[in-house]
């Protein structure tokens, strides 16, 4: 069998391997000479997405359909699969959502995270690598954001952020041998370039790109900007938009990295280190599209703030990572998975 690219090849199980990051992901750990493992429950993916990965990869995926949460089947899965390494994904993540049911997510995405680095333990299965968030640098840091700021949270989902980096940082404490990345993502996009894989929420989208997408497919009337006062250089916010594709490659190197690192929890922004626009967003996204798209400029969202963008410094120096696509890269992919699959995955 042939080493993974980074080096050590390994059999990884991937928690919520259906979903947007994680799907992506699963490609980039398979190219890269890894065995992998889907574990994810599907309350916010489709089993349709596993047919298309297979299609991509061209072979067969084990994926296991069960809920981390539930002891029993997570017990059984690690006592009968040899499993290297874990990359969590699982979790629920809108923030509005979130607000509004604050005892479903802590419960759910704290309760998983138990239950999986509770078997991880008992299995011996030291490796982790932890789908974090910019959110956790809250309301008031400054920009770029450095992974030795202060962690905080504005919401219930960035507090369940917040909160399992440091139960990880105390398991790494109590289990010596363990090595844990702590991945913080910005605002990922964008799609892999079959089309055939992309970003499919549930509902009426709460992000801006899966936004622009439906409103570009006729799914929606028109995009709502929410509010055009900020002291930004056109007045609307800045995110560090990054293609999924690159978060992926950073998780792969991530992995790669903790089978080298001697320290215990690793902390990496995963960036592209620029800001852009929801105006400059929206015109790459007509750009790709060929045509202008219909948007409101209406009052501020709730908790958005004006400006969030990484240093992605430690990633690019310590992981050899550097995200290298562009928001036209992002906004043609992107545009490719939603115009060949106007309503998302098929239910069946
Ligand atoms: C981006 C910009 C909006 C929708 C969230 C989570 C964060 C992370 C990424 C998980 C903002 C504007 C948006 C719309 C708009 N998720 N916007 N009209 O809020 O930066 O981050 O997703 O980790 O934790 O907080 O992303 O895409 O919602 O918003 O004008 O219909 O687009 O005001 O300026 P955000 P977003």
């Amino acid at each position: 069998m042939p080493d993974a690219a980074y080096g050590v090849r390994m059999r990884v199980l991937v928690s919520g391997g259906a979903g947007f990051i994680g799907s992506h992901t699963v490609i980039q750990l398979i190219a890269a000479g890894h065995d992998v493992l889907i574990v994810d429950n599907f309350a916010n993916a489709k089993p349709t997405v596993i047919g298309r990965l297979e299609s991509i990869i061209g072979g067969h995926l084990q994926v296991h359909a069960f809920d981390l949460r539930d002891a029993d089947q997570t017990e059984r899965l690690f006592a009968h699969e040899r499993i290297d390494a874990v990359i969590h994904f699982a979790g629920h993540k809108a923030v509005g959502q979130s607000i509004k049911q604050p005892l479903a997510y802590y419960e759910n995405n704290l309760g998983s995270t138990f239950v999986l680095v509770a078997a991880m333990a008992r299995h011996g299965v030291s490796k982790l690598v932890f789908s974090s968030s910019a959110t956790v640098y809250g309301a008031n840091a400054t920009v770029p954001m450095k992974e030795d700021f202060p962690t905080s949270a504005t919401n219930p989902y960035g507090w369940t952020k917040v909160m399992i980096e440091q139960i990880l940082c105390d398991v790494a404490v109590a289990q010596p041998s363990w090595r844990i990345a702590l991945m913080r993502y910005f605002n990922p996009v964008g799609a892999h370039a079959s089309g055939t894989i992309g970003e499919d929420p549930s509902g009426v989208p709460n992000n801006l790109l899966p936004y622009i997408c439906q409103v570009a497919v006729g799914r929606l009337e028109k995009l709502r900007i929410f509010g055009d006062d900020y002291d930004t250089p056109d007045g609307t916010p800045l995110r560090d938009y990054i293609h999924v594709e690159d978060l992926a490659a950073g998780h792969v190197a991530a992995l790669a990295r903790l089978t080298s690192t001697d320290r215990a929890v690793s902390t990496w922004n995963l960036g592209t280190g620029t800001g852009t626009s929801v105006f400059n967003m929206l015109h790459a996204f007509e750009r790709a599209v060929g045509r202008e798209l219909p948007y409101e400029v209406v009052g501020r969202r709730t908790g958005d703030i004006a400006a969030s963008y990484a240093d992605p410094g430690r990633a690019n120096a310590e992981l050899g990572w550097t995200a290298t696509r562009t928001i036209d890269d992002m906004c043609v992919d992107a545009w490719r998975w939603q115009s060949q699959n106007p309503n998302g995955y098929p239910d069946a």
